[in-house]
């Protein structure tokens, strides 16, 4: 008999559009391990975690379609993996109810994400942005992934999946897999481009200061000419130049060279050189996802299909999880 293969899962929000932050971070790594043929892969658009804040309903559809064709420009074979929106797979919100059930309010109000969140959006401090770690944690368990590729700033969610599935294996004996974070490796973190000291988000108010995979090459170019550095003008990798320091990085992530490397070729040639370098990296680093996905984008039916597809093959996994899950808890079988 085959042996069984790791499960990664992951999850990624179809609020806003999708940043060169995002794809490095995060997509870029599921291509990577799908790739890697040592997992059976799971990825999901979020749009349940989407509704925590307010989304106009229109932009939300629009937005879902587009990352979900940009996941599978960026190379996402769903020959290869589960793709899927989570909003089509009953059994994450089913089996987010019953972990409700075993995660403290105390834990939850230590998530450092909501009490960010609660902050900016003050007005609308729902339940559902109390108890989104709880569905994320649904995410992750029913499919029992071994692996998590997220972000750092996700690693707090994963640790209570983990401590969820632990408190329920505890008292079910073999419920659950406890999961890991997978995180990437430093090189993988963009930042701000008019806030080093922040992280690239497609939230910031400042358009500049985030690169859309959907840019055009002129967009592109403009926002990294304004791209903020510092008054000295060499290209040096160094704590007290964070905005550098964010320019190599992500040149050195779009053409594959090290931090060393990108050091000598700008030696004494300044930013004037440097930026436009960098901007065209970026470019060409993009251009095959954003014509892809313009050509996706333009057959609806085919993408609906691919959701269609990936939705089944998540329910027959999900499905059973779930009724395992309700055995156990002492829930008449449904039939
Ligand atoms: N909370 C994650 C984020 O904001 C998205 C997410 C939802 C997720 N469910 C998940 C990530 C499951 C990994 C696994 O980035």
């Amino acid at each position: 008999m085959e042996k069984k293969r790791k499960v990664s899962l992951s999850g990624i929000q179809p609020s806003g559009k999708i940043t060169l932050g995002n794809y490095l971070g995060s997509i870029k790594n599921w291509v990577d391990i799908q790739d890697s043929d040592e997992f059976d892969n799971r990825y999901c658009v979020v749009d349940l975690h989407a509704i925590t804040v307010r989304q106009n309903p229109d932009d939300l559809r629009e937005q879902t379609y587009q990352l979900f064709a940009q996941l599978l420009a960026a190379g996402l074979d769903p020959d290869k993996c589960v793709l899927f929106i989570q909003s089509h797979v009953p059994g994450h919100p089913e089996l987010s109810w019953v972990l409700s059930c075993f995660t403290m309010f105390g834990e939850l109000s230590r998530m450092t994400q909501f009490k960010d969140k609660s902050q900016r959006h003050a007005d609308n401090v729902n339940a559902g942005l109390f108890t989104y770690p709880v569905l994320m944690a649904a995410d992750i368990l029913i499919y029992d992934a071994d692996i998590v590729p997220v972000g750092e700033d996700q690693r707090q969610h994963v640790e209570l999946a983990r401590d969820i599935a632990i408190r329920f294996n505890n008292r079910f004996p073999g419920s659950f897999v406890v999961p890991e974070a997978f995180i990437p490796k430093e090189g993988a973190k963009i930042m701000s481009l008019q806030d080093p000291s922040r992280k690239m988000s497609k939230s910031d108010s400042n358009e500049n200061a985030y690169i859309l995979v959907m840019d055009s090459p002129d967009d592109i170019l403009r926002k990294f000419k304004r791209a903020v550095t510092d008054s000295d003008s060499r290209v040096a990798f160094s704590e007290d130049k964070p905005g550098v320091s964010n320019l190599i990085n992500i040149y050195s992530v779009a053409t594959g060279k090290t931090v060393a490397q990108v050091e000598a070729e700008f030696e004494g040639k300044g930013y004037g050189a440097f930026k436009p370098a960098v901007a065209e990296a970026v470019i060409e680093l993009l251009r095959p996802l954003r014509e892809k996905s313009l050509e996706l984008l333009k057959d609806r039916a085919y993408l609906e299909d691919v959701m269609a597809k990936g939705a089944q093959k998540a329910r027959d996994i999900t499905d059973a999880k779930v009724m395992d899950i309700y055995d156990r808890l002492g829930f008449v079988r449904r039939r």
